[in-house]
């Protein structure tokens, strides 16, 4: 009997140390400030603009591609972001086109830095979080020294010293937008470098970080999280790509060439191979395109991402997703979106949508207005709450 008691006694405290144990470290998780930030960016939007360079003078290495006219109408823009529904925006911006290509790499267009602070100001006047993300840090790539570590360390420290007064529980700083050309390991060292860097002037600011080979998932999947605690890890899911990039004359591979992608695949519509997506990439996409538009199947990419994080115990965020819009039909478009929305709405994944006005925005043709049908797409990430993401 007394036997009994002592066995019954230790299984008690056998339970009791597990369930304290399972406590602590779920506790831990659930409480992790990355964590509680990721929750609150909901569904978000990229707003492009200051990440064009290309708008600017070659010669000058793009230095002067911001226009105050131009920039002043984001002001609007944000306002309509905001009372769109979304909680977060995403704003891409070339700091690496305002400082010099020399050390100590000095801002050579301030005035293009007054512009960028206006943006996080208005931003912030609409009760948004905010993502300063420093985009198109290589430039077109055929300007030498543009990414190189020092430089770009250098970079973040200018910014971080600029935006360390900004409320860190919504203002985000996203260390650099699809490295490219870059082996994992070296873009591993250089993320380290700046997240030291970063860590010395903003301690309490959440940074996100993705992965080498342009942010993709896979890559994402394939590395480990950053010691630093205070990060969340970010991926971009342009897949079924020959349906998302149809007609992208910056892309390559046939895809400028390419139109007439549905979305789904169907049967009834046949996707002819321009000549110059011959033997590429591209011809093997459209192959398996029946595959790849599948909702299965791309709710299974989604799951993989979801899995990473839950296996590292760190947040995700979905920078970047959308379609172009010259070639598809509307109905196409918002069947593509609300695949990937459900899905993140199931899975719990913050995202922010590429983009606001350019070529990729949900709005019906002609007008600013969002695109019924994408309004019901955005809307399945939370069916039971509608607008409130
Ligand atoms: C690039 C844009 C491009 C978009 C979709 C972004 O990361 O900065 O220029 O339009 O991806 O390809």
């Amino acid at each position: 009997m007394c036997l009994l008691l002592r066995r019954v006694n230790a299984m008690r405290k056998l339970l009791f140390l597990s369930l304290i144990l399972f406590l602590g470290s779920h506790l831990s998780f659930a409480q992790s400030v990355a964590h509680k930030r990721a929750e609150r960016m909901g569904v978000g939007m990229n707003l492009s603009y200051l990440d064009n360079y290309w708008l600017g003078t070659k010669e000058k290495n793009f230095s002067d591609f911001v226009k105050p006219a131009e920039a002043a109408k984001r002001e609007q823009m944000l306002a309509d972001i905001a009372k769109s529904g979304f909680k977060t925006v995403r704003l891409p911006m070339s700091f690496g086109a305002w400082a010099s290509l020399k050390a100590p790499y000095e801002w050579v267009t301030p005035e293009s830095l007054i512009v960028a602070d206006s943006f996080v100001k208005w931003a912030l006047a609409n009760n948004l979080n905010v993502i300063v993300d420093l985009h198109h840090t290589e430039l077109d790539g055929s300007v030498p020294n543009a990414a190189a570590t020092e430089r770009v360390v250098s970079l973040w420290k200018r910014i971080a010293e600029r935006y360390k007064g900004t409320d860190p529980e919504r203002v985000f700083f996203e260390l650099r937008n699809e490295p490219h050309d870059i082996p994992a390991k070296d873009w591993r060292d250089q993320a380290e470098q700046i997240i030291k860097t970063v860590r010395g002037i903003a301690p309490n600011h959440t940074l996100i970080v993705g992965f080498h080979d342009w942010n993709s998932r896979a890559a994402m999947i394939d590395s480990k999280p950053f010691e630093d605690k205070n990060i969340i890890y970010t991926f971009h899911y342009y897949d079924p790509f020959i349906f998302t990039h149809q007609g992208a004359t910056w892309s390559s591979e046939g895809l400028p060439e390419l139109k007439g992608v549905s979305f789904p695949w169907s049967k009834d519509a046949k996707i002819e191979t321009p000549a110059t997506a011959k033997g590429k990439w591209v011809e093997n996409q459209i192959n398996s395109y029946k595959n790849d538009s599948d909702s299965k199947k791309m709710f299974d990419d989604l799951q993989a991402a979801k899995d990473w994080s839950e296996k590292n115990r760190v947040p995700i965020f979905l920078g970047e997703f959308g379609s172009f819009g010259k070639h598809p039909t509307m109905p196409d478009r918002c069947r593509h979106a609300e695949t990937v929305y459900s899905a993140l709405g199931k899975l719990n994944i913050p995202s922010t949508w590429w983009e606001w006005d350019g070529g990729f925005n949900m709005f019906e043709p002609g007008t600013g207005k969002i695109a019924d049908c994408m309004r019901k797409a955005i809307d399945s990430y939370n069916p039971s709450k509608q607008k409130s993401y």
